[in-house]
């Protein structure tokens, strides 16, 4: 930045940044917008600055499904367009993308200043002082994440991510996550109570942490730590009223984890566990070095333990080779689990992954096909599994106004489902409120506010 920037007022240099992808993305996106505004930069408000284009355009981008780098080319055509006109922006393309592409998207998008992967989310003020000089830089060496002093500028002021461990030791064989997020760090569990504390002191009531494979917390540390017990000492930080966690891998999923969540009040009662597939030999093919016998396993403790829990899940159809019988297996194990909802994808061949280049992929409508099928029977779980909450009270954690209906609130139940009810939401929001259930939706619910005790 600043190469000529004689016409503009550098104190009031404003910022766009655009998250694709994921819940880590959007973690890593918190601490770019931290970062820039400790640098004094701003966000682009469309109501103030009309016609105003941001002196910075950062896209953190994710690379897990198709046309994701069309989708980058596409967004930054437009301000690199401004740049060759003569204006004076600066292009960060950042995420999983970056990580893929590094030099070659600088080759085929000059104007491009910055291309960093993951690990660098939080050393954007670094990377920036290099192109200030004039530099046009590419970090996506693989780099030891530095334990975080930045601070991240959350999305909502209610509910908070906390990244526990970066990267992943896992080679699915579709999956193009550990070439762009590199191998398994954890963060230190102290540093992730500090993190946590200061986060419940500013008024934060839920906190999720993250991780690609979740399980793996603390196993390439001195000494060894383990998942379950974090768990725990979290869950007792005061103040907290609810703690979640993505991603469970069901390979390394401990049971000590199920007795965890039942025994720390504040862990709510609900899993993410992605099987990818219901058939053996693909799941075998997938490398995810768990069978469909042990996931039910997994599921099957957690219901004994933790009975109403909330479990849901990815999948992938038409991963190559899989034929019509293998889909109808996952079908069939969806249908014993019964999940709250699956996010469902058709296998898109993804850069430099073993699967990309089998021979026998699946024909695109085939795997057309089998989504929508599966998408339907996703529907039919996710009601019949919400159809049970009517007549409950539950108690929702308040986020947000309705968008739709603004004499309304929306919040979370502690499953996860989305709970809409009247309210004033600058009175509400962050609050615990019960709420009556009386219409249940495949993806909401909606109810009647319950007077608390002594109101
Ligand atoms: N760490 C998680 C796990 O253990 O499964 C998954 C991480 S990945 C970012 C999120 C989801 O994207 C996966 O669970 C998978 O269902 C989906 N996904 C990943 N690669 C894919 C591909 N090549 N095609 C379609 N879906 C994919
Ligand atoms: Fe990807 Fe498998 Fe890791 S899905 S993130 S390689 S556990």
């Amino acid at each position: 930045m600043g190469q000529s920037r004689e016409n503009k007022d550098i104190s009031d240099l404003t910022y766009k940044l655009e998250t694709m992808g994921c819940q880590m993305n959007m973690a890593d996106s918190e601490r770019i917008e931290g970062q820039l505004q400790g640098l004094g930069i701003r966000p682009l408000d469309p109501d103030v600055d009309k016609n105003k284009q941001p002196d910075v355009v950062i896209l953190n981008t994710c690379s897990i499904r198709d046309h994701a780098e069309q989708k980058v080319y596409s967004y930054i055509g437009p301000h690199a367009k401004r740049k060759r006109d003569g204006e004076d922006v600066t292009i960060i393309v950042a995420g999983c993308v970056a990580q893929q592409e590094g030099e070659a998207l600088l080759r085929r998008v000059p104007e491009v200043d910055l291309v960093m992967g993951p690990q660098y989310a939080n050393r954007i003020g670094d990377l920036l002082e290099d192109v200030s000089n004039g530099n046009q830089v590419v970090a996506t060496e693989a780099s030891h994440i530095m334990e975080d002093s930045t601070k991240p500028r959350r999305q909502s002021t209610v509910a908070a991510w906390v990244n526990v461990i970066y990267g992943c030791n896992e080679r699915c064989t579709f999956c193009i996550v550990p070439t762009t997020r590199g191998v398994e760090q954890s963060r230190p569990a102290e540093s992730i109570v500090r993190e946590v504390t200061e986060l419940v002191e500013q008024g934060f009531k839920e906190i999720t942490l993250l991780g690609q494979n979740i399980d793996a917390y603390g196993r390439d540390m001195i000494p060894k730590r383990k998942f379950s017990d974090l768990i725990r000492i979290v869950g007792e930080i005061p103040g907290l009223d609810r703690l979640r966690f993505v991603t469970s891998h069901p390979r390394y999923m401990s049971l000590g984890v199920v007795d965890s969540v039942a025994e720390t009040p504040a862990a709510c009662e609900c899993f993410h566990i992605p099987f990818q597939s219901g058939s053996n030999e693909i799941l075998a093919a997938m490398g995810r070095g768990h069978t469909r016998e042990k996931y039910l396993h997994i599921v099957d403790r957690i219901r004994s333990r933790i009975p109403d829990a909330a479990i849901t899940a990815d999948v992938i159809v038409g991963f190559p080779g899989e034929t019509e019988e293998q889909f109808e297996d996952t079908l069939s194990l969806m249908r014993e689990v019964v999940f709250d909802s699956v996010n469902t994808a058709a296998y898109s061949p993804r850069p430099n992954t073993p699967a990309a280049v089998w021979d026998d992929q699946v024909d695109d409508a085939v795997k057309q096909n089998r989504l929508q099928r599966i998408n339907a029977l996703n529907l039919e779980h996710a009601a019949q599994r919400r159809a049970r909450m009517k007549g409950r009270t539950v108690e929702i954690l308040v986020e947000e106004r309705n968008v739709r209906v603004p004499t309304q609130v929306m919040g979370r139940t502690r499953h996860g489902y989305i709970v809409y009810c009247d309210g004033e939401i600058d009175e509400l929001r962050g609050k615990l409120v019960n709420v009556e259930i009386d219409t249940c939706e495949q993806y909401y619910l909606a109810g009647k506010p319950v007077a608390q005790d002594g109101h």
